[in-house]
């Protein structure tokens, strides 16, 4: 049955999402963040049509990159949904975004830097008319729609490259409407979707985080940002060590190429059982989740160059400069929200006679955690066929990358920068930015947004290139709920109801 709220959503090499608006009759392709609230799109060399104009600039600058021009007014339509006049940046000047997005969609709260801009200009009445995001512009206008969109993110396999997408506004996509009776997640803190996190399970222990940067969350709890525009989730570094430590081979490894920065995995490695606690239920993080397959990634073997596959892992130690980054203790990116449905409620919120509504998140699980190990080492498998082999990561740190990769100069993987950079698709907020290295960024980026597709080209070029494959598989972690699974998991998939959540069943 075809959905009128479906507007339609799509997956870049699982880092970044993508959706189709119209503005002022140009088409553009603009990235979804639930952690930002303005739209901007690239408009040089794009016909616009505005229906109205102002001189005041805004710059958008994210945890990457930033665009800045001014701010103008132009129909807007998204789906089968219109505004008729929304502000948004029409970006002059671009810097550092990944290639293949030509705006952003925020989607937060109406606080951040077109408000802030017009604010300064025009005083707060006008600038809480004139300066709301277009999902609250859709909700002031329309009373009876309402008031939450629903996400989610598909993930991307060598069978099946975008996976599920949804991006619904108004409704809950067919089979997850039992999302309303989710626990309510209530929005902690205003400028973010953030969310009060019970706890993180590794192998089944719960880790134990520091107390909150942000005062009165009570002890034990953390606030967690959801975050669509991020791709790699950003933990405490010890929160990162929890999880990838005990996989057997792992290393962690420092590189100026922001995607080899972090926890380096074996890529045959068991899944690992991770769990983040909301409103006192469990969601797993599917296994598959928890790394991303670089490739190629060019070294340099006995002064000839070698392609080789490196498995990253996806949660990374948290790099944002707390000076700006005051109001959150983690944020649970896509590597998080590609394992739920999520439906962002912004309450009774109503922008026209200002109440403060109180905005809320539910979530429901989309993981199997029957068939998740089995779609795990499938993948595996998939991987070692279809792409350049990979090393141990205690050899791998050793090899010096090739100046292809590297731009020219003789970096080795294993650089003595330590600890200063991170990579991301990010759009955290329109506060600062966090210090990531411009340079490496982009590279970082290209390769980890094409690796998947490479990937699936590479399957036709290249027969087997399996130098792990004989090996014998490494053990899983006793405490693991994966554990008792054995090898090939196809033949015990007899899923018991009772004991975790199952989609798909039916
Ligand atoms: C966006 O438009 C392009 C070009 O028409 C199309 O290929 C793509 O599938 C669309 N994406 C979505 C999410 O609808
Ligand atoms: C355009 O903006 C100006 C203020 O800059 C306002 O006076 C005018 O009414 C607006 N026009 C439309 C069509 O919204
Ligand atoms: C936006 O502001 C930041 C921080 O001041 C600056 O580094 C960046 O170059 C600006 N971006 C644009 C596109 O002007
Ligand atoms: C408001 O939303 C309702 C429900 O989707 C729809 O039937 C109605 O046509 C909308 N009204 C306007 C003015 O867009
Ligand atoms: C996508 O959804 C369909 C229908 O619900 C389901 O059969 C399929 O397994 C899902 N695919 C993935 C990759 O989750
Ligand atoms: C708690 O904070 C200390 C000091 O900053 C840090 O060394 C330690 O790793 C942190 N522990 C956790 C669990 O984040
Ligand atoms: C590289 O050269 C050394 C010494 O010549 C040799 O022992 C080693 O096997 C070579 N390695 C590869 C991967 O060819
Ligand atoms: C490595 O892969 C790239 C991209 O597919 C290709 O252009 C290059 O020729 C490969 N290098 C080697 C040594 O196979
Ligand atoms: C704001 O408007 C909504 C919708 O018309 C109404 O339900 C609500 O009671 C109003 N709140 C206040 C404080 O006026
Ligand atoms: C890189 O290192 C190799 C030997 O390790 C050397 O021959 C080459 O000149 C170096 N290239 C640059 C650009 O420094």
């Amino acid at each position: 049955m075809m959905n009128l709220d479906e507007v339609g959503l799509a997956n870049s090499g699982n880092v970044i999402y993508l959706v189709n608006v119209t503005l002022g009759g140009e088409d553009f392709t603009v990235q979804l963040d639930t952690g930002s609230t303005d739209l901007w799109v690239d408009a040089r060399g794009r016909n616009v049509k505005l229906t109205n104009s102002t001189t005041i600039t805004a710059n958008e600058t994210y945890g990457q990159g930033s665009a800045s021009g001014t701010i103008n007014y132009a129909e807007l339509t998204v789906g089968d949904y219109v505004v008729a006049s929304q502000a948004f940046v029409k970006a002059s000047e671009v810097e550092n975004m990944p290639a293949g997005i030509q705006g952003i969609l925020g989607m937060a709260f109406d606080n951040a830097r077109i408000f802030e801009n017009l604010e300064q200009a025009w005083g707060t009445e006008a600038a809480e008319k004139l300066g709301r995001a277009f999902i609250t512009n859709l909700f002031a206008r329309n009373q009876s729609l309402p008031n939450n969109f629903d996400l989610q993110l598909g993930r991307s396999t060598f069978d099946d490259p975008t996976g599920n997408n949804t991006f619904i506004i108004s409704g809950h996509a067919a089979g997850f409407e039992d999302v309303a009776q989710a626990p309510k997640l209530t929005r902690e803190v205003s400028d973010h979707w953030t969310v009060l996190l019970d706890e993180m399970r590794v192998d089944g222990k719960q880790f134990l985080f520091n107390k909150s940067v942000v005062s009165g969350v009570p002890e034990g709890n953390v606030l967690a940002v959801l975050d669509s525009g991020f791709s790699l989730p950003p933990l405490p570094a010890a929160a990162v060590n929890a999880i990838y430590s005990t996989v057997p081979g792992a290393v962690l490894h420092s590189s100026p190429i922001g995607a080899l920065n972090g926890w380096i995995l074996p890529c045959d490695f068991p899944p690992i059982d991770v769990s983040f606690t909301f409103g006192g239920k469990e969601y797993p993080v599917h296994p598959l989740d928890l790394f991303l397959p670089v490739f190629p990634v060019p070294i340099i073997e006995n002064g000839s160059e070698k392609n080789v596959t490196v498995c990253v892992a996806t949660y990374q130690a948290l790099a944002l400069d707390p000076a700006s980054f005051n109001t959150f203790d983690l944020i649970l990116g896509d590597a998080f929200l590609r394992s739920v449905y999520a439906s962002f409620d912004y309450g009774d919120y109503n922008p026209t006679n200002n109440t403060n509504g109180q905005p809320f998140v539910q979530m429901v699980s989309t993981v199997d955690v029957y068939s998740a190990p089995n779609e795990f080492e499938d993948f595996l498998s998939e991987l070692r066929s279809n792409a350049p082999p990979s090393l141990e990561p205690s050899v791998f740190v050793t090899k010096q990358l090739s100046p292809s990769l590297t731009g020219g100069t003789n970096a080795s993987t294993d650089s003595s920068v330590r600890g200063s950079l991170a990579t991301d698709a990010v759009a955290t907020s329109s506060g600062s930015s966090n210090g990531l290295d411009k340079k490496w960024g982009t590279i970082a980026l290209a390769l980890l947004a094409a690796n998947l597709l490479v990937g699936i080209i590479l399957l036709i070029v290249v027969l087997t290139m399996c130098v792990r494959g004989m090996k014998g598989r490494r053990m899983s972690n006793p405490d693991s709920r994966y554990h008792a699974v054995p090898v090939k998991f196809k033949e015990v998939a007899d899923p018991d109801p009772e004991a975790g959540p199952l989609r798909y069943s039916d």
